[in-house]
């Protein structure tokens, strides 16, 4: 078992303005433990999350690679690129956080070089009014059928120039994203995906779609 990242250093106040870790965030760490092995066998050099929240998750993820690794983090939400910060140190791993949207800025620096790629992306129904702010609303506002900000990372240029050739990105689903239909948008990218762990959480059904370069 990998321990849970140490996150004492993070206040009721800071969870006020970041993403408190819940099932959904759990769920994600579970995957990547389930997958040590395998992540481990990768010798990933780069791996990039995108809204890092905490920094929960990347914390985790260096603890199963070690560091030998690059960590890099993207958040929209300024209290958040400085907690992730924060959190990597309190765990001894270094994270280069960066206040963007999505990978905006990375992406030719970061062109066919992300071994893993991790996103718990905004996925709650909402109106789309709701979608990009740069506050704690941005954790979960993700706009008609929870998708607005999937969608805009999906495309070509984002996902599949950013993943090196033996790549895999992590990302987050609930059942109101329609998984299936989000697995047929990536196959059209020539991306392959399959659900590796899914969970109920209240009244959510929560997914990890397991999404690689087709051979
Ligand atoms: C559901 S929270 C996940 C936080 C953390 N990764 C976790 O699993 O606990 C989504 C995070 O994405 C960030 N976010 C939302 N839209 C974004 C965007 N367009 N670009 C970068 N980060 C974004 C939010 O600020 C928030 O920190």
């Amino acid at each position: 078992m990998i321990p849970t990242p140490d996150l004492s250093h993070l206040t009721s106040q800071d969870f006020g303005k970041i993403y408190e870790p819940a099932e959904d965030t759990f769920l994600l760490l579970d995957a990547l433990e389930q997958d040590q092995d395998q992540i481990q066998a990768l010798q990933p050099k780069i791996c990039l999350e995108i809204g890092s929240g905490s920094g929960c998750v990347t914390t985790l993820l260096a603890k199963v690679i070690g560091s030998q690794a690059l960590y890099l983090t993207t958040d929209l939400n300024q209290h958040a690129c400085k907690a992730t910060f924060q959190t990597g140190q309190k765990n001894q791993v270094d994270i280069e956080c960066t206040r963007t949207n999505l990978v905006n800025g990375l992406l030719p620096r970061l062109f066919h070089s992300v071994d893993i790629l991790c996103f718990n992306p905004p996925y709650v129904v909402t109106p789309s009014s709701e979608v990009g702010s740069f506050g704690i609303e941005a954790s979960w506002a993700g706009g008609i059928d929870g998708r607005e900000v999937i969608d805009q990372f999906l495309p070509l240029v984002s996902v599949r120039d950013l993943l090196s050739p033996h790549g895999v990105f992590y990302l987050l689903l609930i059942n109101e994203n329609r998984p299936l239909d989000v697995m047929d948008i990536l196959k059209g990218y020539g991306l392959t995906s399959y659900i590796s762990l899914e969970r109920r959480a209240g009244r959510e059904r929560q997914y990890i779609l397991k999404i690689q370069r087709e051979s």
